[in-house]
Formats: structure tokens, C-alpha cells, sequence
């Protein structure tokens, strides 16, 4: 029996970027918070890009799908890199740094706060906020690059798979 070389369908299961998501609304492990509403702005969107966390099911559906979870991921890529690049909201001594009066709620880190792990200490809550925060969106930059590849990969096997029943039909 002939044997398509390209499948219609490429069986991917998506790596739900939504699961780690999840885990930015709990900074420290716990939902204190999250109660309290002290979460950054990031990871309130980040639950919000559910794009990715889809298992493609038929050709019609998945030509479909595929677009919108290379959005997802995009989506995903991008808000994990300003995440990154914000730092997280903390509670912290403002009058220490030349930024307010007294301790307050809010995002210290300017540039480069990465590279200077001294700086760390300065969020006084919640307790180790930033390698939490440092730890996640790097996992999902990684995650959702991966899935950007995945969904290209899809998107381009759906438009192999249009080509290849063309040649079987004939
Ligand atoms: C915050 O920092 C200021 C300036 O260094 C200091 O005077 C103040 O005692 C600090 N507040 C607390 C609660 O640590």
C-alpha cells in the first residue's frame, strides 16, 4: 500500500504554555497574593493566552488552530520577555532607593537587575519573588519558542499534506 510521505496531519501535542502560566498568579507557592491582588501585570494577561494549550484533532480544525496557536505562543514569547525585562512587583523600602516614601508595593527593578543578583534582596516580599519570576518566564520563553517551531512545523505539514492530495488525486 502507498504510503503518504507527508501526513495530513502531523500528531502534535501542544506543550500547554497555560500550565506554567498558572503558576505566576502563586509567587512563593502561595495564593496570598493573589487574594491580596499584588500580582504583576504580566502574569494577570499570561492566563489570558490560552492559544497554545490546544491538541489539534482534524485537518480542517488544526489548519485552523495551528494559526491561532502560533499567536498563542507569540503572544506567550512576547509577554514572558517584557515580564522578564520588568521584573516582578514586590513589596519594598521605596525610600531606600530614591523612589517614594516608605514601603510600598511595586516594580524597583529598572535595567539589568539580572545580571545583579545583589539587587535581588530588594523586594522584601513576597519571599524570593524574583528568582521566582526570573525562573518562569524564562521557562516559558523556552516553552513558548518551542511552540512557535511546533505550530510553524504544523502550519507548513498542512500546506505539505494540501500539495501531497493534490498528487495522490490525480
Ligand atoms: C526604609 O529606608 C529608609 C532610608 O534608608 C530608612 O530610613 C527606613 O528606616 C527604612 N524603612 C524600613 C521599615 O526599613
Amino acid at each position: 500500500a502507498f504510503t503518504s510521505p507527508c501526513p495530513r496531519i502531523l500528531p502534535l501535542s501542544w506543550l500547554p504554555p497555560a500550565h506554567s502560566n498558572i503558576l505566576l498568579l502563586f509567587p512563593g507557592g502561595t495564593s496570598k497574593y493573589l487574594v491580596e491582588g499584588h500580582i504583576s501585570k504580566q502574569a494577570k494577561v499570561m492566563p489570558g493566552v490560552w492559544g497554545g494549550g490546544i491538541t489539534v484533532s482534524t485537518a480542517f480544525i488544526s489548519a485552523v488552530l495551528s494559526k491561532l496557536a502560533l499567536l498563542g505562543a507569540a503572544a506567550c514569547f512576547v509577554l514572558s520577555g517584557v515580564g522578564l525585562t520588568d521584573g516582578p512587583l514586590c513589596f519594598y523600602n521605596a525610600s531606600e532607593h530614591g523612589r517614594g516614601h516608605g514601603i510600598l508595593w511595586d516594580y524597583p527593578f529598572l535595567d539589568n537587575y539580572l545580571y545583579d543578583r545583589h539587587t535581588w534582596s530588594t523586594c522584601l516580599e513576597p519571599e524570593g519573588i524574583v528568582a521566582w519570576n526570573v525562573v518562569l518566564f524564562s521557562l516559558l520563553l523556552l516553552v513558548s519558542a518551542t511552540e512557535m517551531v511546533l505550530a510553524s512545523l504544523q502550519i507548513l505539514n498542512g500546506c505539505l499534506g494540501c500539495l501531497c492530495g493534490f498528487c495522490e488525486g490525480k
